[in-house]
Order: structure tokens, then sequence, then C-alpha cells
């Protein structure tokens, strides 16, 4: 429940609840109570004293079973809320609930469409992809969580000339037995020395190539067909480590035969118009390039293949939402998209929800530079499970399974990493920040997990419902951030930001720990204290395992 919304509903102020719940705050001394809400801004308003509103609020605030007090005190209004029944109902949902604590079924009936990580064939997996294939999975398990039907797509990059000179690079300096050797890179290493070295006659003939695919000649497409399966089994790889999934791989490719409807329904609307040999949708109006459509040689583009791709989702899916999780780099492209979805006067314009975020790029170098020096994301992951084992061996020598835990903790830095922030930030990853056992890391979340299995393993078993004594603020806080989950998840979902999951985790680990610390659990002074301390912890160690695994992130039993 969210109390500031619900103490706000009742103050007899006048004034808007959204208003008066964004003024509400937590008072740093808990003996005065467990919320306030400050008078001083209202004074000039109301033309009395802070400390009078106080008092005239106070008098007349309708107190009940939640909100159980209500004093003032020079300028503030305060609030007691009845922690016991908190608790109770708190525990027991969670207890009930389980792995499916803060879900819903809100979304039921609905489909919500993810087009993520979108990688390009035969191009490098580099740290560049990271945002979109971690933002996008926890969207889509996010989504799923509250009982929409999520669909992932890889809307794949497996169109365009480039993979004409692939062929003519092949052809000319590779052999089958490297390729299948070296995988990917070797391909990479291949297109990268094309760009180096091509001449006017070798861009021409990788333009006979493309054109070779296009119509239907049976060598140039084995020849791509491989070099896209080879692109497809290396990144495989990569979602398995990261917990990601797909419904569907139509790329680019896909859309080519079902553009010309799309296209011939421009025409009939009128929107076509012709500028430079090519052919556009002109946007001026809306302070805005043409959107082009058809290329002076016919050719169609990223944005036309995107707007087949938008009618065909439409058509197959029925979404309510259609997100598309992509660099901000490409905010032009998405507004332009959707106007001329709007000016062909669909509806559904409006669902059409571009998610973008910002760059990430390495403490110790660059993200990418264009003659094929790049950090391919695999490296990045890679090193940093290695680090993570360097430390685990260190901190804890007689841990079992090192390896499979090391795992767990190396690619959640990673993911978190990127998740911690509000996305459409900056991002530079630094390995031992994102490993530091007492940061705002996801260690530090997975460590607080562990010492909670600890110990609950060390209780052994203990009564389940009792008699919930009076918390102490520890207890309290913590209960109240368990109580918050819910509202997360949905805070989550609307804005598209699985960072509020993420600092909701760093947030609750905090107050557990300030918990574990100030207060005795196994030696409590009372049964009755001790079984509801337990409860505490089991039921923080449910809460924080369902927020990782949402973010997709795994939680080691030891660490
Ligand atoms: N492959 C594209 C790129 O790497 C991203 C595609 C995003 N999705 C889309 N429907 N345009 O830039």
């Amino acid at each position: 429940m969210d109390y500031k919304q619900y103490i706000a509903a009742r103050i007899p102020a006048g004034l808007p609840v959204e208003e008066l719940a964004a003024t509400i705050a937590v008072p740093p001394d808990p003996t005065l109570g467990d919320y306030a809400l400050p008078c001083f801004k209202f004074a000039k308003l109301y033309r009395r004293s802070p400390a009078l509103i106080a008092e005239d609020l106070a008098s007349r605030y309708p107190v009940d079973e939640v909100v159980t007090e209500v004093m003032a005190t020079g300028g503030y209004l305060n609030f007691r809320i009845d922690r016991k029944g908190l608790a109770k109902s708190t525990l027991e949902e969670i207890e009930k609930k389980q792995n499916l604590y803060g879900s819903s079924d809100m979304g039921g009936g609905k489909t919500v469409c993810i087009d993520y990580s979108s990688v390009n064939i035969a191009k490098p997996f580099h740290i560049g992809h990271l945002s979109t294939t971690v933002l996008g999975g926890a969207l889509y398990r996010i989504y799923g969580f509250l009982g929409y039907r999520a669909v992932g797509i890889n809307h794949l990059g497996d169109y365009g000339t480039q993979f004409g000179k692939l062929i003519s690079a092949y052809k000319r300096w590779g052999n089958r037995e490297e390729v299948e050797k070296g995988g990917i890179h070797a391909v990479n290493d291949l297109y990268v020395r094309f760009s180096n070295e091509a001449t006017e006659e070798m861009e021409a003939e990788a333009r006979e190539n493309f054109r070779l695919i296009e119509s239907g000649d049976e060598e140039a497409n084995a020849l791509f067909e491989w070099f896209k399966s080879l692109t497809l089994a290396y990144v495989e790889k990569i979602y398995e480590r990261l917990h990601i999934r797909f419904d569907s791989y139509a790329g680019e490719r896909f859309y080519i035969d079902k553009m010309e409807p799309v296209i011939q329904e421009l025409k009939e609307k009128g929107l076509l118009v012709e500028s430079q040999g090519a052919q556009v949708v002109d946007l001026e109006p809306y302070g805005m390039p043409p959107f082009i459509v058809l290329r002076s040689d016919g050719a169609s583009l990223y944005g036309t293949r995107d707007l087949a791709a938008a009618f065909y989702r439409k058509k197959v899916y029925d979404f309510e939402k259609c997100l598309y999780v992509v660099a901000y780099q490409q905010n032009l492209h998405f507004q332009q998209l959707f106007k001329v979805i709007e000016l062909m006067g669909e509806p559904w314009a409006k669902d059409l929800v571009h998610v973008a975020y910002g760059m990430v790029s390495l403490e110790d170098g660059a993200m990418a530079t264009r003659k094929g020096r790049v950090v391919w994301l695999e490296d990045v992951i890679s090193r940093c499970v290695e680090k993570a084992y360097a430390i685990l061996a260190e901190k804890n020598p007689e841990l079992e399974n090192k390896e499979e835990v090391a795992e767990t903790v190396g690619v959640g830095a990673v993911v978190f990493g990127a998740l911690y922030n509000n996305k459409i930030k900056d991002i530079v990853f630094s390995y031992d920040k994102a490993l530091n056992f007492d940061g705002e890391t996801s260690v530090y979340v997975q460590y607080t997990c562990a010492r909670a299995n600890s110990v609950l393993e060390r209780a052994g078993k203990f009564e389940k419902e009792g008699e919930i004594p009076e918390l102490c603020s520890q207890e309290f806080e913590l209960t109240k951030a368990l109580a918050d989950f819910p509202d997360a998840v949905l805070s989550a979902a609307k804005n598209y930001e699985p960072s509020v999951i993420a600092r909701y985790c760093v947030d609750t680990a905090q107050k557990f720990n300030k918990f574990y610390i100030d207060c005795k659990i196994l030696r409590a002074e009372r049964e009755e204290v001790r079984a509801f301390r337990l409860r505490l912890t089991r039921a923080t160690l449910t809460v924080l395992t369902n927020a990782l695994t949402l973010l997709g992130i795994g939680v080691p039993e030891k660490m």
C-alpha cells in the first residue's frame, strides 16, 4: 500500500492529493511519527503560521485502523500508522504468494510487443548492445509478471548492402574451414578488411552480390544463411548467460515482401511525394526531415522495413503497446516513423513507444570504433565473471561450486550495471565498482540474500504464524519496503524503467542489513520476537529474489 497516498487523501486541507502526497516525508526521528507533513509551504496560502495549520489539520484528521494517531508538533503534522497491522498483512501476503508476490493479473488479455537486442547479422555483438538486451529482457519479464502476454522480438539487422560486401570479402580472402572455426569473429574480420581495402571495382562487385541475394541466387543466399546461422549461434550463447529469450526473430529481411501494401496505402492516402527522385513523406509541418520510403533507385530503407513491421505486428499480435528498446541516437527515426503511421490515420500510432536509453562505455576505453576496434559484450561478461571468481576465492575460500557462483555474480554485475541508472543516462561501466560488495550493486544484494539464507539455515524450524510484537523502527522500515514491492514493479512497467526495481533492491537490502546488525534475530529476547524476525528475514529473501529474477539476475544460496 502507498501510505503517503493513503494519508494524503484524508488530509482535510482542500489541496490536491498528489501535491500533499509529494510533500509527505518520513521523519528522521521515528519517535515523532512514521510520516509527516511539513506545513511551512502552506503558510502563505492560509495566512496562518505553520504551527496553527498543523494543529487545525490534526484536530480534523479522521484517524482509522491504518493511521492510528495524528499529532501536531511545531509546524509538522505527524502520523503514526498501525505497524503491527502492516506487518501482519504484508508477511501473510508474501508467505501466500511466494515467488508470485508482486505479480498481478492487470495485463490479462493484453499483449505488449517488445523489440529489443535486435542484433545485426555478421556484425559484432558489442557492449553497445548490452542495454537494449538487458532492458528489453527485464521489461519482458516485468510485463509477463503483470499478466500481460509479452512478445519478445529480435528485429534482426539481416538486410542491406553489407551482405554483398561480406560475400565479396569471403570469396576473395576467406575459406570455409577458417570461418567455421573463427565463427562470428572471422566473419567480422572479413567485413572489416573489406571496408579497409575496398576499391571502386570491389564496391561494384559487392553491389552485384547483394543483387544476387535479392534475386534469389542460390549460392549467394546459401552464404548469407550461413553467416546468419553463425551469428545467431553465437548470440544465443550470450542470451543464455543473460537469461534472455525471444518469441520471434523476424528481422528486416522478413518484411521485404510486406512493404508493398503499406507503400500502396501511403500512395492512396496522398502521403507519398517525390523528392529528388525518392519517394518520401513530407514531415516539414511537424518540424522533421522527410521520411524516405523508397530511394531514387527504388530500394527500400531501414525505415520502410520498420513501417511494414509495425503494421505486421499490429495485425498479428494486436498489441496494446509496442515498445522499441533502441538507443537515443534513433530518436528522430522513431519520431518520424510514429508520425507517418499517425498521418495514415492509424489510431494505434499512439501505442508505439520508443524506449530510448543512453550509451554504455567502459572505464578504460571507448565503446566502438569504425575500423573494427570494438569491445565485444562476451569479453566484458567473461572478464567480469573471472574477476568475480577471484574475489570469491579470496573472500570465501571454502565456498563450494565457486565457478557457478562466480558466473551468477559476474553476469549479474554486468546486467545490474546497465540497469541501475535511469535508462536515458550514459553510463561508464567499471568492473571494480560493479563488483563492490558494499556498493549499490547486485553483488551487495546477492550477498544480502546469502546472509538471509544463512540465518534461516541456522534457525531451523520456526513458528510460521504467531503474535506480532511491537515493531522497532528497523523492523518497521524493512516491512514498509517489503510492502512497497508491488508498487515498484508497477512503476517500473509504467515508466519502462527497470532501474526502479534495481534501486528498490539496493534500498531494501540496506534496510535488511540495518535490521540484521541492530536487531538480534536468532538470539532475540523472546520467542515471538525471534519468530517474527525470522519471518521478516525469510520474506526479505523472497522479495529480493523476485526482484532480482525480474531483472534477469540469479541468487546464489551461499557466497
Ligand atoms: N539493428 C538495429 C541497430 O543495430 C536496431 C533495430 C531496432 N529495432 C527496430 N525495429 N528498428 O541499430
